[in-house]
């Protein structure tokens, strides 16, 4: 087998064989096939997709290039949630003790953030003491113990995506349909949940900006996972507009609390609950009642052990920001656009994201948001408060908002989105 070979029937618009596709994934992992070659591959796969079997054979390559996890010895079904990245979402946080407190066991490998998009480890690193890394056993024990745990994924996991994401990203090759399902379905089914529900987002915030692709890359995960025998279900969500009404690290970690005490913005326990109700159907266990696990404390008490269990303090203060910005309404009316893209990147421009990897994030760094579209505003009234330890780039923060926030007349008319779209089996 050589790799310009395999670049050729790609480049020329033909289908890779099996053994083509197992071999160039085990020589790149290897090493044998250089970065280059890899990254011309990747964009003929970008510019001329993959089909089925292809995807199929893609992702089953990726898992055979490293471990399997194995948690088959837990007295309950697993169930894990993957979100395809939007600002503002913390769901993992309230969702994964809640579903916990709930039966089911949650073992959620999560990432960081990179570009306009927040990382689940990020978040949670705000939290002064806890610790993203754990053992396989140490993940083991947790779950075991607390019922869920949100931690790094290992470097056994998927080897050969870790490679290949690292070099789409910095090759323009990540927005593909066949690339991103395979590289997710990869480690979701390496991982060995029995059940995974997915959030695939759209909107400006999202990968996926329209319904069309959305539906495309949930429907090939949904069958790469049941070709798996992960019972796999997606739900589209809205990410035109941020959920919740904060962006960034510990400003968002203090809104998933507040939905675990009971409160907190309605669109963020919509989804919670959508999803938990999702998780909960996946693994078996119907009969559970995710609003009552949020509403009797059983979700916050998961919350605060695993979160001890991970090193973290549940009851230390959050780390705040040194400087606060406000950005007040210039008129009144109706708020009838608030963009989850340009909210996202201002937040990262405040220093709450990386532009590389190694990278060092800022915990108090990020956009709290006082109103949300749809809702009354008076001219003078704060829409937006910016959080940042690096006040010179205010103003890069500010050029990002420009245009995206935008209040009408009070009689605008105004459609409210629903925040699940649809749903994909
Ligand atoms: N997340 C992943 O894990 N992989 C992708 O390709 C895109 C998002």
């Amino acid at each position: 087998m050589d790799v310009i070979s395999v670049i050729r029937t790609k480049r020329d618009r033909g289908e890779l064989s099996p053994a083509q596709i197992d071999w160039v994934i085990d020589a790149y992992t290897r090493g044998e096939v250089a970065h280059e070659q890899m990254s011309s591959l990747a964009m003929a796969i970008f510019l001329n997709g993959m089909n089925r079997t292809e995807i199929a054979r893609w992702t089953a390559a990726m898992i055979a290039s490293g471990e399997r996890m194995d948690f088959s010895s837990l007295p309950r079904p697993t169930a894990d949630k993957h979100s395809t990245g939007g600002v503002g979402d913390k769901i993992t946080l309230p969702l994964a003790p809640l579903v916990a407190a709930c039966g089911a066991a949650v073992p959620q490998l999560s990432g960081r953030g990179l570009g306009h998009t927040g990382g689940t480890l990020d978040k949670l690193e705000s939290i002064p003491g806890w610790r993203a890394t754990l053992s396989n056993a140490a993940m083991l024990d947790v779950l075991r113990d607390v019922g869920s745990v949100i931690c790094a994924a290992g470097d056994g996991l998927a080897p050969a995506d870790k490679k290949l994401y690292a070099l789409r990203d910095v090759t323009g090759t990540v927005e593909s349909i066949p690339l991103i399902a395979s590289s997710i379905m990869s480690k979701k089914i390496a991982e060995g949940t029995g059940s995974l529900v997915l959030d695939v987002k759209v909107g400006s915030g999202a990968f996926m900006k329209d319904l069309d692709n959305a539906r495309e890359l949930a429907s090939t995960m949904v069958e790469l996972g049941t070709d798996h025998g992960v019972k796999t279900v997606a739900l589209l969500t809205d990410m035109a507009t941020p959920l919740g009404l904060t962006a960034g690290n510990a400003l968002e970690v203090r809104e998933s609390v507040e939905v675990l005490a009971g409160g907190g913005p309605q669109d963020v326990i919509d989804l919670t609950l959508a999803l938990a109700r999702e998780m909960l159907d996946a693994a078996g266990l119907k009969d559970a009642d995710p609003a009552k696990a949020l509403a009797d404390g059983s979700a916050m008490d998961h919350w605060r052990r695993m979160i001890r269990a991970q090193g973290g303090d549940p009851d230390a203060t959050l780390p705040v920001a040194r400087e606060q910005h406000v950005v007040t309404a210039s008129s009144s009316g109706t708020l009838t656009t608030l963009d989850a893209y340009a909210v996202g990147l201002a937040a990262w421009r405040l220093g709450a994201g990386r532009a590389r990897k190694e990278d060092p994030v800022q915990a108090g760094a990020g956009i709290e948001m006082h109103a949300k579209p749809g809702d009354t505003v008076t001219a003078g009234q704060p829409l937006l408060t910016l959080h940042t330890d690096t006040p010179e780039k205010l103003p890069y923060a500010l050029e990002a908002l420009d245009g995206s926030v935008l209040v009408g007349p009070a009689d605008a008319a105004f459609a409210a989105t629903p925040v699940v779209l649809e749903r994909i089996a």
